[in-house]
Parts: structure tokens; C-alpha cells; sequence
């Protein structure tokens, strides 16, 4: 007699086969994301768009508006900003520029020296022989007059004559505008200390 088991027993002891089937997607699920995308709509239809500013980064519409604006006030526009943008690449973030490259604007008496000579020179740029601190250079200065409106020249040029030791009055945008309007004949940089000097 064989001892092989029952073949029924064994085949009963078995899940069935998994089946791959078409199921449809929760009704749940569906609602959920309905309602979201509903949601969604309403909240940015129904939300204000003057909330205080204290929700947000602290700005409030006139602030940001008027740092765009090309006639904003001296006193809004960041003066050591636009240093650090425009002219520290060049003259270094401490003022000391580069020895036989770049001069220094730490204790330069073109910084200190006559109002008039420091505006129109950031406005139209500096070439040739120039003296600064006893130091002969002869590089090239670039011109400001159609990347900087009155108003930064001003708070630059009062940022940089109280910085790193320096002590000079500050400039006004008035006085920038002044200069610039008297000195619209001119084309190209100043030629050195001589063109400098010349400057009523
Ligand atoms: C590309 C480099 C460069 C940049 C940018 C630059 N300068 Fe100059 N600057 C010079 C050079 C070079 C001279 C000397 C020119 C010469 O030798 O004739 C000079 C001279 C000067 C002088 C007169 C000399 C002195 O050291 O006091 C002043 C003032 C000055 N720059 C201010 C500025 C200001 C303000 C800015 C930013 C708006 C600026 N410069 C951006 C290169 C630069």
C-alpha cells in the first residue's frame, strides 16, 4: 500500500491564486481631493491681497515702491549698498583699494576734497595721471552718470566719506542733480589730477 496524503487534504490547505482586478478608486480619495481643489479656489479667490504687512516680510506697499522708484529720497536709498555693488570690486569693501591699481578711498583727499570734483568725477569716470595720497595711478575709472540716479550718487558719496576713517560732509541729492545737469556737455572720463582740478 502507498502512504502518499490524500491529494484533497493538500489542495484545501491552499489560498487561492491573487488576482490582478480593476478596483475603483475609493470614493473617499475622490471626495478628499475634490474638496481640496475646491478649497483651494476659494482660498485664493477670498484671500486679501492688502493684508498688513506684519504677515509678510514687514515692507509695505509705499516702501517698495519707493525703492524702485528713480526719484526716491536720499534718505531711503541704502548708500553701503551701493558701494558694496558698484564700486567695491574695484576699490575693495574696506576703501583701501589695491596698491598701483586701484586707489584708496580711506583718507583720499579726492573724497574729502571739493564736493563738486568727487560728484562729477563718479558720474563721468577718471583716466590718466592721477595722484592720490602721494601715489601716482593711471587706470580707469568708469562712469556712473547712466547706472546711478541723483539720489544713490548722494547716499554713496555720503557712505563713503564717513567710512574707514574718513570725515566729510555729507552730499545731497540736490547737489548731485546740480552737477550732473552742469556737466552734461561732458563726454568721457576726466583725464587725471590736471581735468580733476579744472572742475569749478
Ligand atoms: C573698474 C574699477 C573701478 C570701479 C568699479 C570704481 N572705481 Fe573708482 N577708480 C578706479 C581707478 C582705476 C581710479 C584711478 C583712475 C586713474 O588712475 O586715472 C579710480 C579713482 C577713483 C576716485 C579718485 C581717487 C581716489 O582714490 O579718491 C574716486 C573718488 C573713486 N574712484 C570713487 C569711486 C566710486 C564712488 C565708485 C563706485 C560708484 C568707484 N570709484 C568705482 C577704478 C574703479
Amino acid at each position: 500500500m502507498s502512504t502518499l496524503p490524500d491529494p484533497n487534504l493538500q489542495e484545501a490547505r491552499e489560498n487561492p491564486e491573487p488576482q490582478e482586478s480593476h478596483n475603483p478608486m475609493p470614493w473617499v480619495v475622490i471626495l478628499l481631493t475634490a474638496a481640496l481643489f475646491v478649497f483651494g479656489i476659494v482660498y485664493i479667490l477670498r484671500s486679501d491681497l492688502t493684508t498688513p504687512p506684519v504677515w509678510g516680510d514687514g515692507r509695505d506697499l509705499a516702501e517698495l515702491q519707493g525703492a524702485s522708484s528713480s526719484a526716491g529720497a536720499a534718505g531711503s536709498v541704502d548708500g553701503a549698498a551701493v558701494y558694496s555693488a558698484r564700486c567695491a570690486a574695484c576699490h575693495q569693501a574696506n576703501g583701501a583699494g589695491l596698491p598701483g591699481v586701484f586707489p584708496p578711498l580711506a583718507d583720499s583727499e579726492w573724497v574729502s576734497g571739493k564736493d563738486n570734483t568727487l560728484i562729477a568725477a563718479v558720474l563721468h569716470g577718471i583716466d590718466g595721471p592721477l595722484t592720490v595720497k602721494g601715489q601716482s595711478y593711471n587706470g580707469v575709472m568708469p562712469a556712473f552718470a547712466a547706472q546711478l540716479n541723483d539720489a544713490e550718487v548722494a547716499a554713496l558719496l555720503t557712505h563713503i566719506r564717513s567710512q574707514w576713517g574718513n570725515s566729510a560732509a555729507p552730499i545731497g541729492a540736490e547737489a548731485v542733480a546740480a552737477v550732473r545737469s552742469a556737466t552734461e556737455g561732458q563726454s568721457g572720463p576726466y583725464h587725471g589730477d590736471a581735468e580733476l582740478n579744472a572742475i569749478p
